[in-house]
């Protein structure tokens, strides 16, 4: 069964645009969790634009469903995953001028400081997931480290300018997993997903979780956060 992963970094993003106490994420990931989500996903970035560290600190405590927290390699965050313990890590690729995550890590241009980044999180008990786009080095790459997940970047098939160029990347992503599962990986997917483009993502054979953040929090501020989960469920499934 395909999951749902809600990230709700885009609550902590309306809370921190005045530096007050809400909305609270902690608040969100309940609604969320009420609406079906089964995991909840929150990126705690250098510069703590959105979420904070106590959020993750208490998301740790109240989470009913599984949370996973994207992070890039870096010490500081290493040292706050080994901290918090959150039940997988997603590593991503960060830049301070960048709007959102902008693409896959790149693993083969640091297999040997990655690999020690694995192994140190994965002796904790925290298992890995690598954030790279569906090419056949990288993938090749994640599985030297001994990760136990990838999540494959979807922003290039969710901005397609044509259908043609969509189906590509739609293959792409297929072929990717299926690589991956081959080389004893699971597999994740995220990043630009919407009600309308995540079904044919949804059906990529052997596809574990789809982690979706920016339009179910757009459409919660209109219809709530528990109907917009239910909702991104139905879309999954093409029952929307
Ligand atoms: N997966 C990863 C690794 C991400 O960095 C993000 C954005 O924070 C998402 C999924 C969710 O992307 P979106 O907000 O576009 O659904």
């Amino acid at each position: 069964m395909l999951s749902l992963g809600v990230n709700i970094d885009h609550v902590a993003t309306i809370r921190q645009a005045r530096k007050t106490v809400e909305p609270d994420p902690i608040a969100a990931a309940v609604l969320a969790e009420l609406g079906g989500a089964d995991g909840i996903t929150v990126h705690l970035r250098e510069d703590r634009r959105h979420i904070q560290d106590r959020d993750v600190r208490i998301l740790r405590e109240t989470v009913r469903t599984h949370l996973n927290l994207e992070m890039a390699p870096t010490e500081e965050m290493v040292g706050i995953a080994l901290e918090i313990k959150p039940d997988y890590v997603t590593l991503v690729p960060e830049k301070r001028e960048e709007v959102t995550t902008e693409g896959g890590i790149d693993i083969v241009a640091n297999l040997d400081r990655f690999t020690e980044v694995v192994t140190k999180l994965q002796s904790a008990d925290i298992p890995v997931s690598w954030f790279i786009d569906a090419e056949e080095a990288q993938i090749e790459a994640a599985a030297a480290t001994k990760a136990k997940f990838i999540e494959l970047h979807t922003g290039k098939y969710a901005d397609a300018i044509n259908a043609q160029v969509q189906a590509q990347e739609l293959a792409d992503l297929t072929r990717g997993t299926e690589q991956a599962i081959a080389k004893g990986l699971r597999v994740n997917a995220g990043h630009g997903l919407t009600y309308w483009n995540v079904y044919p993502i949804a059906c990529i054979p052997g596809m574990e979780e789809l982690n979706i953040g920016h339009t179910i929090i757009a459409r919660a501020v209109l219809v709530g956060l528990e109907r917009a989960v239910k909702e991104m469920k139905l879309a999954m499934k093409n029952q929307l």
